[in-house]
């Protein structure tokens, strides 16, 4: 029985093999084919519009954009607080219409390279790193320049940021302001570090790490800081008025999670009456440092 069945299976593997390479084959040449294509085109588009992270990050996009008030309220708001004639400063300035020519400050200078608005009408064709290298060199303006408030909004990625905050803090004045947009990203992918990558659940709004530059000077003990809930949290650095005792806890690795979870905490997230409030209480009862 037993060299029966040994016998009949030999005889018939060559046969089930084939078969199975014909099915195979078909699959390959089925995978290829055009309607298969357009089905798998269809199914995946509609897995995508039905899917649940998909979903929550569409409604969070849509709830921080109806968010008031936005980046230029809050910075004209500050500037008018200080009472003097002012001097402003812009890093990353893409459609001058979009806030920088809205701002209403004495003096105003432009930083750019041009990466995204072709037009590019600024004062500096330059990323930041150039432009306060060469006002380091005193090549353009003057060394001893300094600004009433820098809003930071150029490439979003915390090296950078990192590294325009220590450059602006060298030229902002003791009781200005620095100002950054795009702390508070609502998903994971808004703060992906793909500019160009698009086709994620952010759709195209990005806020990329900027998040992470601003939590690590949230640590830092020479400056108060806290963020605006509203246009996708405008951070504010200042090295006078109290607007945000620093943090105390261990986080070295700033991951988005952790950063999800304690967002009210670690940004010193508030809203922009109790900001005002701050502000003017600090600015008009001369109660600061
Ligand atoms: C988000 S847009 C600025 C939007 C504008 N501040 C507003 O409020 O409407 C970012 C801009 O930063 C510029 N940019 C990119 N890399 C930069 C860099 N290294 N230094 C300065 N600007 C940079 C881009 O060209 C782009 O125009």
């Amino acid at each position: 029985m037993f060299i029966e069945y040994n016998i009949l299976r030999d005889a018939t593997t060559p046969y089930t093999g084939r078969c199975e390479q014909f099915k195979l084959n078909m699959k390959e040449i089925l995978k290829k084919s055009y309607l298969y294509k357009v089905v798998k085109y269809y199914s995946s588009g509609k897995k995508l519009l039905t899917n649940s992270t998909y979903i929550d990050a569409k409604s969070k996009s849509e709830i921080e954009i109806q968010k008031k008030p936005n980046r230029t309220e809050v910075i004209n708001f500050l500037l008018s607080q200080l009472n003097r004639e002012t001097n402003y400063l812009e890093i990353g300035v893409r459609n001058p219409e979009d806030n920088y020519s809205k701002i209403k400050s004495k003096t105003k200078y432009s930083v750019d390279p041009g990466i995204e608005f072709e037009a590019n009408p600024v004062d500096f064709k330059m990323t930041s790193d150039e432009f306060f290298s060469n006002l380091d060199q005193n090549k353009i303006l003057s060394v001893d320049i300094k600004f009433d408030l820098i809003f930071i909004d150029g490439l979003h990625l915390a090296e950078q940021v990192d590294k325009d905050i220590l450059n602006a803090l060298k030229y902002v004045n003791e009781d200005g302001f620095i100002v950054l947009h795009d702390c508070n990203p609502p998903t994971e992918w808004h703060s992906r570090e793909d500019y160009y990558f698009k086709s994620t659940p952010a759709g195209g709004h990005w806020n990329g790490t900027t998040w992470k530059a601003f939590l690590k000077w949230r640590f830092d003990d020479s400056v108060e800081s806290c963020c605006i809930d509203t246009d996708w949290g405008v951070g504010v650095i200042s090295k006078k008025y109290p607007i945000g005792k620093r943090l105390h806890l261990q986080n070295l690795f700033f991951e988005y999670k952790t950063f999800d979870k304690n967002r009210t905490e670690l940004l010193n997230l508030m809203t922009f009456d109790n900001f005002k409030e701050i502000i003017s209480e600090t600015i008009h009862n001369n109660s600061y440092k």
